[in-house]
């Protein structure tokens, strides 16, 4: 009997090695994994580059604590704030450290500036900021939440889609707005741009903070560095993860000179472990690949031959597919049933792919994914979908 907790639904699979898009099973198969540790790993499994940037560092430094100067951590960020909206960035471990630090600096703005009632954050109902115990209430999902009373006051929500009630929503007390642009775990729902930009203008115009979680729809997942490019929007605070170690563990909230206004004190916020050499190092290594000339291009390229073969399957199977969702290579297949059933299917045909909500297959290849990988995908959904209308 496994000694571990009983919180997560395994596959009855494990895996011994991992190359790009492909991982090798210890039962002796070979699958295609468009899951890629959810979103996680951008480089693919076993990135030769990102293996020696964490080998050289291993030999050097691992850890020494943010009471001394980390020049890996140093340069991340200069990289970071020259290539983004931010002015400073904070580093953290993991995507809910990330977005629990994004609430922080919010709220720390207001009181810096005088204003300690203006803390509430308003949230989309039903989103993912992570598994905290305030986290799960700025996501306001009931089954989250359900529980792990008492219930962690500050977050007010609004629903997906419902404009005129985020309005009302918005009080005198209100900080900051926080929303995933591309919804991740509620079903790969995209926010539109045109929203994104009345977001903007709304906080402009009510004096309150916009926080965009990019922590799976960020360091290029969408074909832009951050998914809110298309928007042509500027947030202020930006809690990301995931995608930035490639599969080392890393967070950080990035934000702007004002947003920072609060937490640029010492003592204000920490992190034993955030941004060590080791974690730094290999976030350096991710970027050398994500800013390598064409290599945005090319996740743009290679997705939209993604969606299009995509949606050519959803037209040849209109009762089995309802929607292709999603940007770049965030994607969602919306099914008209559970998706259980079909998950399983793509995996008896060596595909891995992951649920998400509303009926959603989530796929997510590696960023640095072949067109006969593809190839490969399009071929399997389109055999599953073949044997599933039986
Ligand atoms: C948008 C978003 N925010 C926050 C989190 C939490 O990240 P982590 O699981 O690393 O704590 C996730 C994780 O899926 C996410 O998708």
């Amino acid at each position: 009997m496994s000694a571990l907790a009983k919180n997560y639904n395994r596959r009855k699979i494990a895996f011994k090695r991992g190359k790009g898009s492909f991982l090798y099973a210890t039962n002796g198969k070979k699958y295609l994994d468009f899951v890629q540790g959810i979103a996680v790993n951008s480089l693919g499994h076993a990135n030769p580059y990102l293996i020696n940037a964490i080998k050289k560092q291993s030999k050097k430094l691992w850890h020494i604590s943010n009471a001394f100067m980390i020049p890996e951590g140093e340069k991340l960020a200069k990289r970071l704030t020259q290539k983004t909206f931010a002015d400073f960035v904070m580093f953290q471990n993991s995507g809910v450290e990330a977005t629990e630090a994004a609430v922080k600096v919010a709220r720390r703005y207001f009181y810096s500036i005088g204003k300690p009632n203006k803390n509430r954050i308003l949230c989309i109902k039903n989103s993912f900021h992570g598994r905290t115990t305030s986290m799960i209430y700025a996501s306001g999902s009931k089954k989250m939440t359900e529980g792990f009373g008492p219930k962690i006051d500050g977050f007010d929500h609004f629903k997906f889609g419902d404009y005129k009630g985020l309005k009302k929503s918005i009080s005198n007390k209100t900080a900051a707005i926080m929303v995933e642009p591309i919804m991740g775990e509620g079903g790969i729902k995209v926010i539109p741009n045109w929203f994104l930009r009345d977001l903007r203008k709304i906080c402009n115009k009510k004096k309150i903070l916009l926080i965009l979680d990019e922590v799976q729809c960020g360091i290029g997942r969408s074909g832009k560095f951050f998914s809110f490019e298309y928007a042509k929007v500027k947030p202020d605070i930006v809690p990301i993860a995931k995608g930035m170690g490639g599969g080392f563990p890393i967070g950080a909230v990035l934000m702007t000179k004002k947003a920072a206004t609060g937490i640029n004190f010492p003592g204000t916020h920490g992190s034993t472990f955030g941004g060590n050499p080791l974690a730094m190092s290999v976030g350096n290594a991710v970027l050398d690949q994500i800013f390598k000339k064409g290599f945005l291009k090319n996740v743009k390229k290679i997705s939209k031959y993604f969606h299009l073969e995509l949606k050519k399957i959803q037209k040849k199977y209109p009762k089995i597919i309802k929607e292709v969702r999603g940007v770049g290579l965030l994607i969602g297949l919306q099914l008209f049933k559970d998706q259980t059933k079909f998950i399983q299917k793509l995996m008896d045909n060596n595909f891995l792919t992951i649920r998400a909500g509303d009926n959603v297959v989530r796929i997510l290849p590696p960023l640095i994914v072949k067109k006969k990988e593809i190839d490969l995908a399009i071929k399997i959904i389109n055999k599953v979908c073949e044997e599933y209308k039986k």
